[in-house]
């Protein structure tokens, strides 16, 4: 499989992190709160995020799998995540590469909320609004992507293309 296009320039996604970083200063209004970066996509977006965040937080990673190696989701999500003590009572910004179907996040999101953390919030770069119920929202995103399988900037297909300092377009995504 090959790029079909580029949808997002690098200098693009870096004036909009920018952004994004500031909307979560303003919601935070200085309270800490725990990052907690889904692996392995949102590693770059977070990377670039957080050095723009000036608001005090601790950071945390969590990993849930759902694709493979296709470009449908295979199931639902598996979770694995931090200890209990670095999630209760903690507000947590979720951190993640793309909002699909939202299967990732409402797991994410039930799997905190069960540990007792305060409050769930989710980054995401990419919105991809086509296929989930309207009441899954992302708190901040940074732009919405058209109904394509994209990689780059940390996303991959099969676990490539992770490297490319842009978005873009597969040309022939798998069934
Ligand atoms: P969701 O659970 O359907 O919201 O999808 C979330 C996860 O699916 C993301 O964190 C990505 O890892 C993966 N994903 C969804 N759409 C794409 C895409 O277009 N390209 C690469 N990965 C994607
Ligand atoms: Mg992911």
């Amino acid at each position: 499989m090959t790029i079909a296009a580029t949808l997002l320039q690098a200098r693009q996604i870096e004036a909009r992190v920018v952004q994004v970083a500031k909307e979560i200063d303003k919601h935070y209004a200085g309270d800490e709160f725990v990052m907690l970066v889904v692996l392995k996509g949102a590693m770059i977006f977070a990377a670039d995020l957080m050095r723009q965040i000036r608001t005090p937080f601790l950071l945390e990673f969590a990993q849930s799998r759902t694709y493979g190696d296709s470009t449908t989701p295979q199931n639902t999500p598996a979770v694995i995540g931090p200890d209990l003590e670095k999630i209760s009572d903690k507000h947590i910004l979720l951190v993640d590469d793309i909002l699909d179907t939202g299967a990732t996040f409402l797991a994410l999101k039930e799997w905190l909320l069960e540990r007792e953390a305060l409050s769930v919030r989710g980054c995401f770069l990419l919105d991809k609004p086509w296929h989930r119920d309207a009441s899954i929202k992302p708190d901040f995103f940074g732009f919405q992507v058209p109904d394509v399988f994209v990689v780059g900037y940390g996303l991959d297909h099969a676990e490539k293309y992770r490297n490319l300092p842009y978005i873009a377009q597969l040309a022939n995504p798998a069934p």
